[in-house]
């Protein structure tokens, strides 16, 4: 049963969370609504410890719209309907009903799924750190992706990046991604990365990238209005599916040091989370830290994230406005970028370079 403390704490971030949802104004929308009702929120209160409520709820909803669900809820989807949207302003009680109705739906839903969404986008920010490791370090490197999702970020020496006029990777790469380059001088050569030795992720729940509803669900998680990431996600799963990486099924705290023990005994490894940490209960973010830093006692480590603020490496201050940061085998940590949270955008530290 749930307590007045838990709906109280899942109210005020569902009345937060508007801040968040920056390029969809359904969601911005209908974040109020989900805040002022009481039996969603308690619905929310089954969800697995750790994981973002409004993600998952608008993941939820959306998951059953995309699977032929026909309630009027659908017609404020551009993800559905395209352009002949209707206005988001006028979709709270329309979502009022479809929670009841789809209340047994829903609840299975926030029970058992994790919020998983693979942003393809965010493989610029690994392959701008790994230009950065190359500079540090000229071996080929063991790339472990934790939280790797579909393990989309474990192809980053396959896709190809058109960043500011500048393009890098393999010209017949079927995956292109677009990001805006914030800097006044352009990018560093990113593809003066260090080869890739080995990949492998480790994810709670390891996507079948092959399985149709697997696929749904991470297509749910992307807002309705970002055609262009949905876009993005399926290029990118199918060009995964040619060639799946080897993901270890665990959590990150449990499996992360023997994964470690079988690396290469002194060959350099880097480790790479995105928005993962952040989903990881805060009374077991120290031991998922050490749980990282273990699978540097077997050879350097270079430890790369892109982390809300709210969630930073342990020990380090973030940037409010976002950053991707790493340190090496000397654990001083290194600001790289600061990044919009997508990786539509990314840029210097500094604005003025
Ligand atoms: C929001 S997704 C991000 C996926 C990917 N890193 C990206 O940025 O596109 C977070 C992923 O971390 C996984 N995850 C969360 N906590 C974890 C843990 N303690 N150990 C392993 N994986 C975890 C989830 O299952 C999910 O796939």
């Amino acid at each position: 049963m749930a307590t007045g403390r838990e709906i109280d704490v899942l109210s005020e971030h569902f009345a937060a969370a508007p801040a968040t949802f920056t390029t969809s104004p359904l969601y911005r929308a209908l974040c109020p609504v989900v805040a002022g009702d009481r039996s969603t929120l308690e619905l929310l209160t089954g969800r697995r410890p750790g994981q973002q409520a409004s993600y998952l709820f608008f993941g939820a909803a959306h998951y059953l719209l995309l699977a032929g669900v026909a309630h009027p809820l659908r017609d404020f989807y551009p993800s559905l309907v395209g352009s002949s949207a209707a206005e988001p302003a006028d979709a709270g009680p329309v979502l009022r009903d479809f929670c009841r109705r789809y209340r047994t739906e829903l609840g299975e839903l926030v029970r058992t799924r994790l919020v998983q969404t693979n942003v393809v986008r965010r493989a610029v920010a690994l392959r701008y750190a790994l230009w950065a490791i190359g500079q540090r370090c000229a071996d080929p490197v063991h790339l472990v992706e934790v939280g790797s999702s579909a393990g989309i970020h474990l192809h980053v020496d396959r896709y190809r990046y058109l960043l500011g006029d500048r393009v890098f990777g393999p010209a017949d790469a079927t995956v292109s991604l677009d990001s805006r380059w914030l800097g006044r001088t352009p990018p560093p050569d990113l593809d003066d990365v260090p080869l890739i030795a080995s990949r492998t992720g480790v994810d709670l729940n390891p996507v079948d990238v092959t399985d149709e509803r697997a696929r749904r669900w991470l297509r749910a998680l992307v807002w309705p209005e970002n055609q262009d990431a949905a876009t993005l996600l399926h290029a990118a799963l199918d060009a995964v599916a040619t060639e799946p990486p080897a993901v270890v099924a665990g959590d990150a705290v449990r499996v992360c040091r023997d994964l470690g023990r079988g690396l290469p005994p002194g060959e350099p490894r880097v480790v790479f989370h995105a928005a993962t940490r952040m989903h990881v209960p805060a009374d077991r973010r120290v031991a998922f830290d050490r749980a990282i830093d273990s699978i540097g006692d077997g050879g350097p480590l270079y430890h790369v994230w892109q982390e809300p603020p709210s969630a930073p490496h342990g020990g380090h201050a973030a940037d409010p406005r976002g950053e991707l940061a790493m340190h090496g085998p000397d654990g001083v940590v290194v600001p790289l970028l600061r990044v919009d949270g997508h990786l539509r955008w990314l840029g210097p530290l500094d604005p003025a370079d």
